[in-house]
């Protein structure tokens, strides 16, 4: 399940710069990779869920850094969903490129670094 977990936020780290170059080119085509971002984060979801009870079955370790991580992943989520957004309307996002770059270090960091569960 921690493939699937790289995997499924590895594409939509992928797919986020798609679908902006494609949005910043005035490509219908930004909108159909938007929608493939939207299912790709439901896989975050499942997986990061999985993990998680794979973490409860552990007695749940460094829980304080575990609920900082599933916070910071929601918030990576969230981040690109509204940069998204935003450059589809032509608007600027700058400040939610900021909060997704600070929101996905910190969930690496954590993720590969601190956490127990390792790939
Ligand atoms: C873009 C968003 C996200 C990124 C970049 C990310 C990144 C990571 C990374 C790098 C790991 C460590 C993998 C390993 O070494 O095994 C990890 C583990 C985990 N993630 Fe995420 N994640 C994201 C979203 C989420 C979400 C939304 C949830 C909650 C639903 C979640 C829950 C978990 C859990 C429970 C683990 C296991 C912790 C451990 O290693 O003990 N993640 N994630």
């Amino acid at each position: 399940m921690t493939h699937l977990h790289i995997t499924a936020w590895a594409l939509a780290l992928i797919l986020l710069i798609v679908s902006y170059a494609l949005y910043k080119k005035g490509s219908k085509a930004g909108k159909i990779v938007h929608m493939i971002v939207r299912l790709d984060y439901l896989l975050i979801l499942y997986s990061g869920g999985d993990l998680f009870a794979q973490y409860a079955a552990m007695d749940f370790p460094q829980l304080g850094e575990l609920i900082v991580k599933i916070i910071a992943g929601l918030w990576a989520i969230t981040a690109i969903e509204m940069i998204l957004v935003k450059t589809s309307k032509s608007k600027p996002a700058g400040s939610f490129w900021i909060q997704f770059i600070i929101a996905l270090i910190i969930t690496i960091v954590l993720g590969f670094v601190r956490l127990p569960l390792s790939v």
